[in-house]
């Protein structure tokens, strides 16, 4: 069985409690983990009358800017929904785009995400792309592993309906080879069960673009998340509207449920 996240207040006994839903500090002004839907960057290129690809070259910046501003406001985890199981959908020229600037980003990244102590995660359904980026990823992975200053989790071929199905299937197959009590399947093995079951849950979940939606993002661990949606296309995205979303999640008051003291 994988690990029970990085949440130390959560328990099998304390699943129902409201400890159980908070993050170790639940009024730190800092989320601990901001996960982002990145999106805009299709109307950002035909803004300026430029091809699709271009506007994932600039979304690719965008990335860039802000790992660094990530690390630069001390957040320790940032994940980014770089690419949804739906995607595959989009027309071929644009998967090839962008899975091209994917192998390119993973390839030239490794050696500045080590410089600045980024550890790399990869969620989602990874053996769908071909064979050198699962092996780039692979390699990100390892050589960022003992990084400790920024997690980094890109969201490649996610779902996370499916990743929800997978969790389901798990647990009955635990069921059935007898290492699993149907009554002692609580939240907390549930999520011991999800891809992120390492990760802790996002506090704060940003989208560009004006778009108010999760898309089949992290739709089990966005149960307390704060939403702050922005117009910004994703390509204009960098430190001064990741601080303006910081200093918003800050002026929120997080009850988990509960009422104030
Ligand atoms: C949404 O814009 C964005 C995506 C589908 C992909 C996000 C990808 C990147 C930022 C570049 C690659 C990322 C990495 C980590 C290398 P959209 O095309 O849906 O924009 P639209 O809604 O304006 O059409």
């Amino acid at each position: 069985m994988p690990p029970v996240g990085t949440r130390g207040v959560r328990t099998i006994s304390q699943t129902k409690a409201v400890a159980d839903l908070a993050p170790a500090d639940p009024n730190s002004a800092v989320p601990l983990h901001v996960a982002i839907i990145m999106d805009g960057n299709g109307r950002w290129a035909e803004q300026r009358s430029l091809p699709r690809v271009a506007g994932h070259r600039a979304g690719v910046q965008a990335v860039r800017r802000t790992i660094e501003a990530a690390i630069a406001h001390g957040v320790s985890w940032l994940t980014l929904y770089a690419f949804s199981s739906e995607n595959w959908r989009r027309p071929a020229q644009e998967v090839t785009d962008l899975t091209g600037l994917l192998r390119r980003f993973i390839k030239s990244e490794i050696a500045e995400m080590n410089r600045n102590g980024v550890r790399m995660h990869v969620i989602g359904d990874r053996s769908r792309f071909d064979r050198d980026i699962q092996t780039e990823l692979a390699r990100a992975e390892e050589t960022t592993r003992a990084n400790t200053k920024l997690n980094l989790v890109i969201a490649l071929s996610y779902g996370a309906r499916s990743e929800i199905v997978a969790a389901a299937q798990q647990a009955i197959a635990l069921v059935q080879a007898g290492k699993l009590d149907p009554a002692e399947l609580t939240e907390c093995r549930f999520a011991a069960l999800l891809e992120t079951a390492h990760m802790p849950d996002p506090d704060l979940i940003l989208r560009t673009s004006g778009e108010q939606r999760l898309s089949n993002f992290l739709l089990w661990q966005s149960a307390y998340a704060e939403f702050v949606f922005t117009d910004i296309l994703w390509p204009d995205f960098g430190e001064a509207q990741f601080a303006e979303a910081l200093a918003e999640f800050a002026r929120r008051e997080r009850r988990f449920g509960a009422r104030p003291a």
